[in-house]
C-alpha cells in the first residue's frame, strides 16, 4: 500500500514541471536562504511564494464556521469583501500577466470562486502560463462542462469543502442538499480523471471540526478514504474573541493594527452548543491511528489534550512561545477588483491595486513595508493566536 502510494505520488510529481518547482520551493536550502533574509531585516524581500486571487465575495453557502457564510460581517470585513466590484476576465489575465515573472503558487478562492463567471478562464490562463495552481470551492454550482475544463485545464490542485456526512454538512453549511451535490461533482471529477487517465487535480478534502460535526469526524475519514479523492485535512476553526481584541486595541489603538469592530468571537459554531473536547480528543487520535495509511492532516496539529484545551480555552495563550506571523512575507491577496491587501482573521490593510500599479510597486509599497517592519518587531499580536497564517513557517 505505501510502496504503491509512493510510487503514484513519484509519477503525478514527475508528471507536473509545475509540481516539481513547487517541490523545489519547499527544499531547505530555500527555507534557509528566506530565513537569513528575515532575519537580516530586508524591507524589500524575494518575491512571495504564494498569491491568493480572490474573484468575488459572493457566495451560495451560509456556512457557520466563516465570516462571509454568517453575513452577519463586521464592518472592516464587510469593505473588504462586498464594496468591490468585481474586475472582467481580461482585467485578471493582466494581473496574471504582472504576476507570473517570479513563478509564484496561486491559489484561487473566495466566496464561492465559480459563482464569478470567468473562474475557470482564469484558472486556464494561469496553467498557460505554467505556473501552480489550486482552488478551494463548495463544489456545489459546477456544470458537466466546467469539470471537464478545470481537468482539462490542468489544473494542480482542487479542494473540495467536507464538513460532515449527508445531514451534518448540510446543517453547517447552512442549506439542504449540499453534502449530495458536491459529492455528485466530485464523483464526475474522479470519473473524468480516470477516463483521460490523469491524477492531476489532486483532489483534497477540507473539513473544519466544530461543535455540529465533532462526534461525527470518523464518518469523514472513513467516506473519503474510500471514495478517491488524494487528501484529507480536519482543520480546528480560525477565531478570535473579545479578551483578545481588547488587549489587541490596548497596545495597538490608533494604528493599523486596531480592531475596529468586532463579532467578539461569536462564530456560528460557537453559538450551536460547547465543544466536548475530550470526545474531540478521542475522536481525532481514533483517526490518526485509524488511517495511518492514508494522506490525513490535521491544522493545526495538536500534540497533546493539553493543547486542545488552550486551543478552545484560552484562545488569547498562543500554542507555541516562539510563534511569528511571516505573511507579509509569503503572501499576497488580491481582491475582485485588484486591490491588494495584507489580510489575515483580521486586519484588512489596503496595499496596492494591482490593476494600475506594477507588482513590485504594490509588494514594495510604503504601506506594506511599514507592516513587515512592525511584525518583526512584535513577531505577533493578541488578534493572531488562532489565525490560520501563525502556524506556518516562513
Ligand atoms: C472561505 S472558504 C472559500 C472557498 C470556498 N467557498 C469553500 O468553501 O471552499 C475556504 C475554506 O475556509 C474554510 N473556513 C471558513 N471559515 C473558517 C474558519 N473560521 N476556520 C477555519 N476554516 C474556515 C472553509 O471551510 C473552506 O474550506
Ligand atoms: S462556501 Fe466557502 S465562502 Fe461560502 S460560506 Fe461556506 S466556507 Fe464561506
Ligand atoms: S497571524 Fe496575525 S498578523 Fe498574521 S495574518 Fe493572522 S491575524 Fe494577521
Amino acid at each position: 500500500m505505501l510502496k504503491k502510494n509512493f510510487f503514484s505520488r513519484l509519477r503525478r510529481l514527475i508528471s507536473s514541471p509545475s509540481l516539481i518547482a513547487y517541490h523545489l520551493k519547499k527544499m531547505t536550502l530555500e527555507k534557509w536562504w528566506r530565513r537569513i533574509k528575515y532575519e537580516l531585516d530586508w524591507s524589500k524581500p524575494y518575491y512571495p511564494k504564494s498569491i491568493i486571487l480572490l474573484p468575488t465575495a459572493r457566495c451560495n453557502l451560509n456556512c457557520i464556521s466563516c465570516n462571509i457564510g454568517l453575513r452577519n460581517l463586521e464592518k472592516s470585513v464587510k469593505q473588504a469583501f462586498e464594496k468591490k466590484k468585481e474586475i472582467g476576465i481580461d482585467e485578471w489575465r493582466s494581473i496574471v500577466d504582472k504576476i507570473s515573472f517570479f513563478n509564484p503558487m496561486i491559489s484561487v478562492s473566495g466566496g464561492e470562486p465559480f459563482l464569478y463567471p470567468g473562474t475557470i478562464n482564469l484558472i486556464e490562463y494561469i496553467k498557460k502560463k505554467g505556473l501552480y495552481c489550486s482552488v478551494s470551492t463548495n463544489a456545489t454550482t459546477l456544470k458537466k462542462s466546467d469539470i471537464q475544463r478545470i481537468v482539462d485545464s490542468g489544473l494542480d490542485m482542487l479542494t473540495v469543502s467536507i464538513d460532515g456526512i449527508g445531514e451534518v454538512h448540510d446543517q453547517i453549511r447552512g442549506m439542504k442538499g449540499t453534502f449530495e451535490k458536491a459529492v455528485s461533482k466530485l464523483g464526475k471529477i474522479i470519473a473524468y480523471k480516470k477516463e483521460l487517465k490523469r491524477s492531476y487535480p489532486i483532489l483534497h478534502i477540507n473539513c473544519v471540526m466544530s461543535p455540529l460535526n465533532q462526534g461525527r469526524l470518523e464518518d469523514v475519514a472513513e467516506f473519503f478514504t474510500n471514495f478517491g479523492v488524494d487528501s484529507l485535512n480536519f482543520s480546528h476553526i480560525w477565531f478570535y474573541n473579545q479578551e483578545m481584541v481588547e488587549l489587541q486595541n490596548t497596545l495597538y489603538s490608533n494604528t493599523l493594527f486596531e480592531i475596529k469592530e468586532t463579532l467578539g468571537g461569536k462564530f456560528g459554531a460557537e453559538k450551536q452548543g460547547e465543544r466536548n473536547l475530550g470526545e474531540l480528543w478521542n475522536k481525532i487520535s481514533a483517526i490518526k491511528e485509524k488511517y495511518k495509511g492514508f494522506n490525513i492532516s490535521f491544522l493545526p496539529d495538536l500534540k497533546s489534550f493539553e493543547e486542545l484545551e488552550i486551543y478552545y480555552q484560552s484562545p488569547i495563550t498562543p500554542i507555541s512561545n516562539d510563534a511569528k506571523c511571516y505573511a507579509p512575507w509569503k503572501a499576497i491577496e488580491i481582491y475582485s477588483n485588484g486591490d491588494a491587501e495584507f489580510s489575515g482573521a483580521c486586519f484588512h490593510i489596503y496595499v496596492g491595486n494591482f490593476l494600475k500599479q506594477s507588482f513590485n510597486d504594490v509588494w514594495n509599497s510604503d504601506s506594506y513595508i511599514s507592516i513587515r517592519k512592525k511584525m518583526k518587531e512584535v513577531g505577533a499580536f493578541p488578534i493572531c493566536s488562532r489565525c490560520c497564517y501563525i502556524f506556518q513557517e516562513l
